[in-house]
């Protein structure tokens, strides 16, 4: 793979990322048809599916040797025969979307032969577009970005979610949570994961960590801020992908005292 094709998978999946923002946009703060799905606060919306619809569509148009998994639909057929997958998430923080809060966006990464090669999270209330590409760097609408300079977790701003069973099981990041907040400066509690990870590459957080997402929420993001000079890992500091149980990402400079923290929560 060159940097050339890689360029080119970056530009066409920004321009798709872009198409999709736009089809949200025409029913953001509108009357919607929202349905429930694992449990009653896991939300779908019209507008995920059509998301998700328009975007493989386009995919197929672009790269019909590409196989992809998306959220809403799950995996194309020739997924096991591609070494070519885009991971998607056609609506990252439908809660959000649901109130009318304009913390959400479309992310899209391109997996080759196991590996992230290009990763873009759009959100388009917001104006921003954070893409990255293997070896090439991450940007914010085009600009260079980097990850925050804060030294350690006492001064870090952190961010995390919680999973949607955390009605039914104890096991909800409730504790992890509690933990962490003794420690930062602050917690915050976006809605969408995607956002969150974007947030550490171009630097407002610092530190992130979050239990039982998917790789759709995780895929683009994750290079971004690796890209962005950040690291990675899972609760025990193994490398990503493949995707763990618990996520955790920063700057690189307070990666293990996070990692102990929400250990002991
Ligand atoms: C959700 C968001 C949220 C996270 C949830 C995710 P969705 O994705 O990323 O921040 O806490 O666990 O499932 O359902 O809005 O695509
Ligand atoms: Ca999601
Ligand atoms: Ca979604």
């Amino acid at each position: 793979m060159t940097d050339t094709d890689l360029a080119r998978f970056l530009d066409v999946g920004t321009s798709i990322a872009l198409e999709a923002g736009r089809l949200t946009l025409a029913t953001y703060r509108q009357e919607l048809q929202i349905d429930v799905k694992r449990t009653d606060v896991d939300l779908v919306t019209q507008t995920d599916l059509a998301s998700e619809e328009l975007i493989r569509q386009r995919l197929k148009q672009h790269f019909p040797d590409h196989a992809v998994l998306a959220e809403e639909g799950g995996a194309s057929d020739n997924e096991g025969s591609s070494s070519a997958l885009w991971i998607v998430d056609p609506l990252d923080g439908t809660t959000n979307f649901a109130h009318g809060h304009p913390f959400y966006c479309v992310s899209m990464a391109l997996q080759i032969d196991g590996a992230l090669v290009v990763g873009i999270i759009h959100a388009p209330v917001l104006g921003w577009t954070w893409t990255a590409r293997l070896g090439g760097g991450a940007w914010r609408n085009k600009a260079p970005i980097t990850v925050s300079k804060a030294p350690t977790l006492d001064v870090a701003l952190c961010a995390s979610g919680f999973p949607y069973d955390r009605r039914t099981s104890d096991d909800n990041n409730t504790a992890e949570w509690a933990a962490v907040i003794r420690h930062a400066q602050g917690v915050r509690r976006c809605g969408s994961a995607a956002i969150d990870l974007a947030f550490i590459a171009d630097g407002t957080f610092d530190g992130y960590w979050e239990k039982r997402l998917k790789p759709w929420d995780l895929a683009a993001g994750a290079l971004l801020v690796t890209e962005a000079g950040g690291r990675v890992t899972s609760i025990d500091g193994e490398d990503v992908p493949p995707w763990p149980e618990v996520i955790v990402a920063t700057n690189g400079s307070f990666h293990e005292r996070l990692m102990e923290v929400v250990r002991g929560g």
